[in-house]
């Protein structure tokens, strides 16, 4: 393993953050003691039961729903492929025959396209705009009966840009559809306040791993009296939606985590704006306006001419972790398809580059961050005019 950067700076709090000391206290005790099967009647079962009960009544006080109405799951994959196939297999037999998902939500939505493909429905893409927001006149014009559910995630990953999750639960159930929405990046985020009656979704998706929480755990809203077909067979836990003995450490720590962050404010003054205007004055292009609704910790930006990887690399070596959307496969660099989807070419599409910045990042880190920004600009700049 890597030794790590004694002064590193982490800023891909969007890809998945630290596990925060409260979190892994609550959680240790699971790794010994607390072994007992939650389905089993006696007093160890039961305790683990409790455990889980306790963390669910956390987490729906969090999401603003009934207890019943919260499961849990492996993750945010997990959650929002339960959140869309199980909704079409559900309703396999129906005559809506169509489900809409945004162009550029995150994978574990937008790889669900192809099963759903073979169930027989038909899948369109909901446009999005230069800024990753997904287009609400396209949804009015293009909605009919026919359609039985509407994808649309909260915050886009990558850009950072919220969607009006209202507005387009209220178009779907306006031609009776359903209306999920991945919100991994706005549960309990920094400034963020929303409830599930705010968003008026009827499926809400969330992850732990993205609010100091461990891996490997997420959770499902579902409103009461909507139905999905379980993906995972097994002994009736989590109210027979998703079978499997409950990951009772990771439970536990999702619902520390919930409990920590639910009673933390969040200060004026946002350090990533330094970081913005420190970017800007190198010759970054912002991929969002500064007055666009969007998540307090992201920046996401490029450099023309620049590629991410090459960038990400260099600042790697500068001990700051950065990342970009762009997926690497087969040695070389693919391009961004939320970039793609909001307008941009191919090339522009391997440039974007996105800082996020953790709930305690200070102004001091990210004036630091820039510096090596800078540096690794320089870097870069030098490099190329050697090789010319
Ligand atoms: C918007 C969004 N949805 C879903 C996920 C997947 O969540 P998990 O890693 O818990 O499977 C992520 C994680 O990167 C995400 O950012």
């Amino acid at each position: 393993m890597a030794k790590p950067h004694a002064d590193r700076i982490y800023l891909d709090h969007a890809a998945t953050t630290p596990l925060s000391e409260s979190v892994r206290e609550a959680m240790l005790p699971w790794l010994s003691g607390g072994f007992g099967n939650p389905s089993s009647l006696h007093a160890d079962g039961r305790r683990a039961k409790d455990a889980i009960d306790s963390a669910r009544e956390t987490l729906s006080r969090a999401l603003g729903s009934l207890f019943a109405e919260a499961l849990f799951t492996s993750g945010g994959t997990e959650a929002a492929n339960l959140a869309i196939l199980g909704t079409a297999l559900q309703n396999r037999e129906s005559s809506r025959r169509r489900i809409l998902l945004g162009a550029a939500e995150h994978h574990c939505v937008l790889n669900t396209a192809p099963t759903l493909s073979a169930l027989g429905f038909q899948v369109d893409l909901i446009p999005v705009d230069r800024q990753a927001r997904v287009d609400s006149q396209w949804l009015k014009e293009n909605l009919d009966d026919q359609v039985l559910l509407v994808s649309v995630m909260h915050a886009n990953n990558e850009f950072g840009t919220l969607n009006d999750i209202r507005l387009f639960a209220d178009l779907a159930h306006s031609e009776g559809a359903l209306l999920h929405t991945d919100a991994v990046q706005t549960f309990l985020a920094p400034g963020l306040k929303w409830k599930v009656q705010d968003l008026d979704a009827d499926l809400v998706t969330v992850s732990a791993h993205k609010i100091n929480g461990p891996k490997g755990t997420g959770a499902i809203y579902m409103r009461a009296g909507v139905k999905v077909k379980p993906l995972i067979a097994g002994g009736g836990q989590e109210r027979e939606v998703r079978g499997g003995t409950e990951n009772v450490m990771g439970i536990v720590g999702f619902g520390a985590a919930v409990a920590e962050h639910l009673t933390e404010t969040t200060p004026d003054a946002n350090p990533r704006d330094h970081l913005r205007e420190r970017a800007l004055s190198v010759g970054a292009l912002l991929s969002v306006d500064s007055d666009t609704p969007m998540l307090r910790g992201h920046l996401h930006v490029r450099f023309p001419g620049i590629d991410a990887e090459t960038l990400l690399i260099v600042l790697d070596r500068l001990g700051v972790s950065a990342s970009s959307g762009a997926a690497c496969s087969s040695g070389s660099i693919e391009p961004s398809h939320v970039m793609l989807a909001a307008g941009y070419s191919q090339d522009e599409a391997k440039q974007g580059v996105r800082f996020s910045l953790g709930r305690k990042a200070t102004v001091a880190e990210a004036e630091d961050a820039a510096d090596r920004l800078a540096e690794a600009l320089t870097q870069i700049g030098t490099a190329k005019r050697k090789s010319r």
